[in-house]
């Protein structure tokens, strides 16, 4: 087989928010196909890294009176340390903002001018006046136009879905500042990309370089009319590099951008004495970008009409997958399924989510759905019951023995149909049909089971006369278990390690591994390769992310960072520091919940706030918690409200929620380590 070299990506994170679950669809999807490539023995690089720029990221270093650069790297590092918490294997994770990057970018800039692809003329936007800055449609908020809905943003309604102009809004106002916006103009820069209309006509259209749904999409949508000019350029201030020959003006985000899989090749190749024509600028060198079907326009008509300005190379192919739901919704903070990263590997293994969306990803754009009974049941009846059981069934009666030489002529022909699947099961993981590999290792998993099943080794062991057919049974076994792991290694290549470790063999490095048995290796003491998922730990998850967005949520309130302030609401009452100081709240346990039973939306509370002092509260959150759920949490309580008289008894304190109202309310809780009784400064 000829050795390829191949250079992939991922696409760039936004810096300002952390990864979560939909973005793993990706990264996990890349990670899976490079873990193939490799196991095949080709050259390959996998690139990733930060996306920087832009006005949201000026205007958080400004909220958090910090230089973007201190920003840019506590989230750069927050981003590595979650991405390789699911075992993503980066060569290198960049970022855009860097020297590679800006070089990088001049380059492409002055092939642009040179070839008479630029344009200039005046924009008129709406100017916040106070914040000196050009507001991009999202800082942008009034009524709708058309169904006078208050508060949406300035290119569409989310109630009726009408698209304006930000100027077309009643009463607009800047939500960074709250003040009335003025309309400006600013002569801004243009790619034009009709320039490049037959290019990108005859590139996306040849099979092969975008998903087919894509490729059509683009034509109905984009190519079947000419291509409109792309404004690339905003006014200072702007958190990006400035162009080189209009200054005072920046390049757009998405111009620098992709350019950042070059830079971040660059970083790379000069950390590791290579040289970035051999990745970019080589015919026999392929390029594959991995992206979710939102960002699809920016990589199949402008970065390929940049990249074809310059002498680097256009991608081999462009992969887009579709967006996650969960549980056949779109994340949402409230019911606790914008999950992220962090909040998933602080409960569940990241192997479980790598096989999950293994089975569940194939080379369609379609969004997948992540649905937590089938998490679980797949999980738990496929890795559990049907892989770790041949090992974990066999294993055990081989503890200290060398494996006999494999007994080809009586294992009715299963290794050798195993080693004779991996050809297909390698065409799936090739065309990205994860979902169909799965399918095909599961069948072998099916098969070696059937087999141990019948020959019944528990059995074996226990007449003597029988222990050489129980040696043969159990390599079998154990040859069919370590099959399965190779053509699982791209996946879950933690779980090939464990496994390989159990036979005292080195971890696979070649899927051909996979069709030649081993012999002569001891196997050593079972241990427990992948435990069953713990549904409960689900449960505490989806509770968890929900507390850590209402958590932010909070602390958006108090530092001003809410929607409302963001949008200039006035605040209704002023309090002063003293009259906060009035307040005590404390940390209290929930040591008891009741219903009250004639009441819609009371639970009776029993708060403990340290040694013996006990509170009794009447909380009306019945609508959002099951009382049992709520014994032994921890919240805070407002401790010296004046005691309330109420219908079912004496009600002596204040529980803290947020949300608004009956079944969506969320009790406030202090991260662990707070003790009952503790004074809230
Ligand atoms: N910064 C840009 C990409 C620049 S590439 C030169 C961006 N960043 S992002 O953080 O919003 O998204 C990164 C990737 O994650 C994108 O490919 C996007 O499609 C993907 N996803 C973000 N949310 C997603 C889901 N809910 N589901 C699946 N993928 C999603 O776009
Ligand atoms: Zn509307």
């Amino acid at each position: 087989m000829e050795r390829r070299q191949i250079l992939v990506t991922s696409a760039l994170p936004y810096v300002n928010a952390g990864i979560h679950l939909g973005h793993m669809v990706e990264h996990l999807q890349t990670d899976f196909w490079v873990g193939f490539q490799r196991l095949r023995g080709h050259d390959v690089r996998y690139f990733c890294g930060d996306d920087t720029h832009g006005t949201g990221t000026m205007l958080r270093a400004q909220r958090e009176g910090r230089e973007p650069e201190a920003l840019l790297e506590d989230m750069r590092a927050e981003h590595i340390a979650d991405l390789s918490g699911f075992g993503v294997s980066h060569d290198h994770y960049g970022s855009t903002h860097s020297p590679e990057n800006e070089a990088l970018v001049a380059e492409f800039w002055a092939a642009l001018r040179a070839e008479g692809h630029i344009a200039e003329r005046e924009v008129t936007q709406l100017f916040d006046p106070e914040a000196g800055i050009f507001l991009a449609d999202r800082f942008v908020l009034g009524g709708c136009p058309r169904c006078q809905a208050p508060d949406q943003y300035g290119d569409n309604c989310e109630v009726c879905g009408a698209t304006y102009e930000p100027s077309d809004l009643i009463a607009p106002k800047s939500s960074i500042t709250g003040a009335i916006p003025e309309e400006r103009s600013h002569p801004h820069l243009f790619v034009k990309l009709e320039s490049f209309h037959d290019f990108l006509d005859e590139w996306t259209q040849t099979p092969g370089r975008v998903p087919p749904e894509t490729a059509n999409w683009l034509k109905a949508t984009f190519l079947s009319e000419p291509l409109r000019d792309w404004d690339i350029s905003r006014a200072a201030p702007y958190f990006g590099f400035e162009i080189p020959d209009a200054p005072g003006n920046f390049f757009y985000v998405w111009l620098d951008a992709p350019v950042g899989y070059i830079a971040t090749t660059k970083q790379w190749c000069d950390a590791n004495g290579a040289r970035l024509e051999d990745w970019w600028c080589n015919p026999e060198s392929e390029i594959h970008h991995f992206i979710g079907k939102d960002i699809a326009y920016f990589h199949t008509l402008f970065w390929p009409a940049m990249l074809s300005a310059v002498d680097y190379q256009l991608p081999s192919a462009v992969h887009v997958h579709g967006f996650l739901t969960v549980n056949g919704e779109k994340m949402s903070k409230r019911k606790g399924t914008y999950i992220l990263a962090r909040t998933y590997l602080d409960h569940l293994s990241p192997e479980y989510l790598r096989y999950y969306y293994a089975s569940k990803l194939s080379a369609k754009v379609d969004d997948i759905d992540l649905n937590f009974e089938e998490f679980i049941q797949k999980v738990n009846s496929d890795l559990v019951g049907k892989v770790v059981n041949l090992a974990s069934r066999t294993a055990r009666f081989m503890k200290g023995e060398a494996l006999p030489e494999y007994p080809v002529e009586t294992d009715g022909g299963l290794f050798a149909a195993g080693a004779a699947a991996g050809d297909e099961i390698a065409a799936a993981y090739e065309a990205r049909d994860s979902n169909r590999a799965m399918r095909l290792v599961m069948a072998l998993a099916d098969r070696a089971n059937e087999f141990v099943e019948s020959r019944e080794p528990w059995n074996l062991k226990k007449d003597e006369s029988k222990q050489d057919e129980l040696r043969e049974v159990c390599a079998i076994a154990l040859n069919l278990f370590r099959q399965i792991t190779i053509y699982l290694a791209p996946v879950l290549p933690r779980f090939a390690r464990e496994s390989a470790r159990l036979l005292s063999i080195d971890t696979p490095t070649s899927w051909q591994d996979a069709a030649t048995p081993v012999a002569g290796h001891e196997v050593v003491k079972f241990k427990h390769l992948m435990e069953r998922v713990d549904p409960e730990k689900v449960t505490t998850m989806i509770e968890a992310s929900r507390e850590s967005t209402e958590a932010s949520e909070v602390e958006a309130a108090v530092t001003g960072n809410s929607p409302e302030a963001l949008a200039g609401e006035p605040i209704e009452a002023e309090c002063t520091i003293d009259d906060f100081t009035k307040v005590d709240l404390r940390v209290a346990e929930i040591i008891e919940a009741k219903a009250v039973p004639k009441a819609n939306k009371l639970l009776e509370l029993t708060l403990s706030l340290g040694g013996n002092e006990r509170r009794t509260v009447f909380a009306g959150i019945k609508k959002a918690y099951e009382p049992e759920r709520l014994v032994g949490r921890f919240t805070v309580v407002v401790a010296n409200l004046a005691p309330r008289k109420m219908k079912f008894g004496l009600s002596e304190g204040m529980v803290l929620a947020a949300g608004p109202g009956d079944s969506e309310l969320f009790i406030l809780s202090p991260d662990s380590g707070a003790k009952a009784g503790e004074r809230i400064r």
